[in-house]
């Protein structure tokens, strides 16, 4: 009887054990509980938001290279800029084996339950660029210094503009103003480091904004009221159409624009608008009452259509990011999971609004046609192994405003 009731206790507090060990395994099921759960060969997912824009198709290339170049297998997905798209590809990557998944998001919020799902299969899940948000499920993050892009595009812009030395302020200068992707947690910090520095303008009157819906009063809160959907060229020449509108034939001083086809949209409504305007004639603080001068126009990611316009005159500025530092940086951090390491950063994780996630962050580079200070050339896309040197011939004898 003695030995039954042993047995009997035994068989209980086995179960009992059971019941504890799998109830903690799922709940820290992901890469914290053991360090080697990635190994050589595993199938790492890449989700990337679009083959559309110049920046993914290298951010893809790059990670297939560098992760393969570790031992991974790796596949890479583009969402055609869809949401919906980007769901059913992550749980395509997921289904396929995937042990982590890359994702730059098309929209961060909406991607939330399939890096969920993700993570409930095991999946360590990394946000690339763009943070994914409202969701626990999402372990780190990679991305560039984020206000430096706004910070570097209004730096020009006061510079060129003469602002600091009073531009402006006899008869107020005109600027047309863009913020990124409503969807994009990334678009309202690339808004804030420009307005911080442009707003002092707006309450000195030296900047007005002839649409009338940028003001003195406006904050980074109201970022959406500018934003244009989907990084959208058409879409910002739309905006820009009923800028030029408004502004009639008043002299245009700048337009300050977060990307490269919203630069280009914003380029082809003014030359639709006010065909006189040309590049060859750059807006000059000396003689800012010539109607027929073309503004300073701002951008980001050094696309090659930058790379041209700003060769002839069109743009001012790129803030370029090398797509291979994000992608070194990834392949680090997975490579550390793999050694059996947790990957730490020393700089302050960013809140999701659901949780810190630990962040890591890569220094962008402006780069101009005749660089001052730290600013670079347009070359340094060829230096840096972004285009080929046959690639950026192409673009500087491109026509502008294609
Ligand atoms: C990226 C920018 C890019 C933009 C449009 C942002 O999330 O950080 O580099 O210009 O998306 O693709």
């Amino acid at each position: 009887m003695k030995k039954i009731m042993k047995s009997f206790v035994f068989a209980v507090l086995g179960a009992m054990m059971m019941v504890i060990l799998y109830g903690c395994g799922s709940q820290t099921r992901g890469w914290e509980d053991n360090g080697q759960q990635l190994k050589k060969g595993d199938l790492i997912g890449i989700s990337m938001p679009t083959k559309a824009d110049q920046r993914w198709n290298m951010d893809g290339n790059n990670l297939v290279k560098k992760l393969e170049e570790q031992g991974f297998k790796t596949k890479l997905a583009y969402a055609n800029n869809s949401p919906s798209q980007q769901s059913t590809d992550i749980n395509n990557l997921v289904s396929a084996g995937a042990k982590a998944v890359v994702v730059a998001s098309v929209d961060g919020t909406a991607v939330g339950p399939a890096v969920k799902q993700a993570k409930d299969n095991g999946a360590t899940v990394i946000a690339y660029d763009r943070l994914i948000m409202n969701t626990e499920s999402v372990d780190f993050y990679v991305t560039f210094e984020l206000e430096r892009t706004g910070i570097l595009e209004a730096q020009t812009i006061i510079d060129r503009l003469d602002l600091k030395n009073g531009g402006g302020k006899d008869t107020p200068y005109n600027i047309a103003l863009f913020a990124g992707s409503d969807d994009d947690n990334n678009a309202p910090y690339f808004f804030k480091g420009a307005w911080d520095l442009l707003q002092p303008y707006f309450e000195s009157g030296q900047l007005v904004d002839p649409s009338g819906i940028v003001t003195k009063d406006f904050t980074t809160k109201d970022w959406k009221k500018i934003s244009v959907h989907a990084w959208d060229q058409s879409q910002a020449q739309k905006q820009m159409d009923a800028i030029m509108t408004k502004l009639g034939d008043k002299p245009l001083a700048a337009v300050l624009s977060p990307y490269d086809a919203i630069s280009l949209g914003a380029m082809k409504s003014i030359k639709n608008a006010r065909p006189e305007m040309s590049p060859s004639i750059p807006f000059d603080s000396k003689n800012p009452t010539n109607a027929s001068a073309w503004p300073i126009i701002t951008g980001q990611d050094g696309m090659d259509i930058a790379i041209t316009n700003i060769y002839h005159g069109a743009q001012a500025q790129t803030v370029f990011k090398d797509t291979s530092l994000l992608s070194d940086q990834t392949r680090d951090l997975l490579v550390d999971i793999l050694e059996g390491k947790t990957p730490k950063s020393d700089k302050k994780p960013m809140n999701n609004g659901k949780k810190d996630v630990p962040t890591w962050l890569m220094n962008s580079d402006e780069l101009v046609k005749n660089p001052k200070g730290e600013q670079k050339g347009l070359h340094y896309v060829v230096e840096v192994g972004f285009i080929t040197e046959d690639q950026y011939q192409k673009d500087i004898k491109a026509p502008i405003i294609k």
